[in-house]
């Protein structure tokens, strides 16, 4: 089985290779330092906001992973985890996909006119979201095929291992991703007072 539900583009900015953003397009996160970011007074709102819609996916991802594994070792009852994966599993795939799509169409258009010279970023960006789109799928029937197997009272050990698996290659990715656009965003809107964005 392949590690990643798509090749990785023969790029070495891509996604699940580059390990940071290149040089040419951190000048605006050297004004705007990320240890400064909460102590400027463009950072309350929407800033604010979308940092913490990004914590929110790290944290479900991690809380996912965790629970995953504890119910394929044995330590956490399947008939407990069934509900909660549902739950905020559900949440997890249908809130980062909304997410994707809110940045893709609305964001990143704004972003780029205002700072063109950074249109790459967040072309590199966009390419991120099309990277984990099929992840997205992947998760999705990983957690269906375990809520299915316990719904039944069957053996959910090993359903719950490939659950744990992809969501352990996949929190990586998307910690890469959301940092990325963290250090790419986050200057442009505090240099810009919000961007007008809402
Ligand atoms: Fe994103
Ligand atoms: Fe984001």
């Amino acid at each position: 089985m392949p590690s990643q539900p798509s090749a990785e583009p023969d790029d070495p900015l891509a996604l699940g290779i580059r390990d940071g953003l290149p040089e040419a397009l951190t000048a605006l996160l050297e004004v705007y330092p990320r240890a400064r970011w909460a102590q400027d007074p463009g950072f309350a709102g929407l800033v604010q906001f979308w940092l913490d819609r990004h914590g929110m996916f790290r944290k479900l991802s991690g809380l996912l992973t965790q629970e995953a594994r504890a119910t394929e070792a044995g330590g956490m009852d399947p008939a407990a985890f069934a509900p909660r994966l549902s739950r905020f599993g559900g949440m997890f795939l249908q809130e980062l996909h909304g997410h994707h799509m809110i940045e893709d169409h609305h964001y990143f258009p704004v972003l780029t006119r205002l700072e063109s010279k950074l249109e790459r970023g967040f072309g590199l960006l966009d390419a991120d979201h099309h990277a984990l789109d099929p992840w997205l799928a992947r998760l999705a029937e990983r957690a269906n095929a375990l809520i299915a197997a316990a719904g039944q009272g069957g053996a959910t050990a090993d359903p719950a291992g490939r659950l744990a698996e992809d969501l352990a290659t996949f929190a990586p990715l998307l910690d890469r991703h959301l940092t990325d656009e963290e250090d790419l965003v986050v200057p442009v809107l505090l240099r810009h007072r919000g961007a007008g964005l809402t």
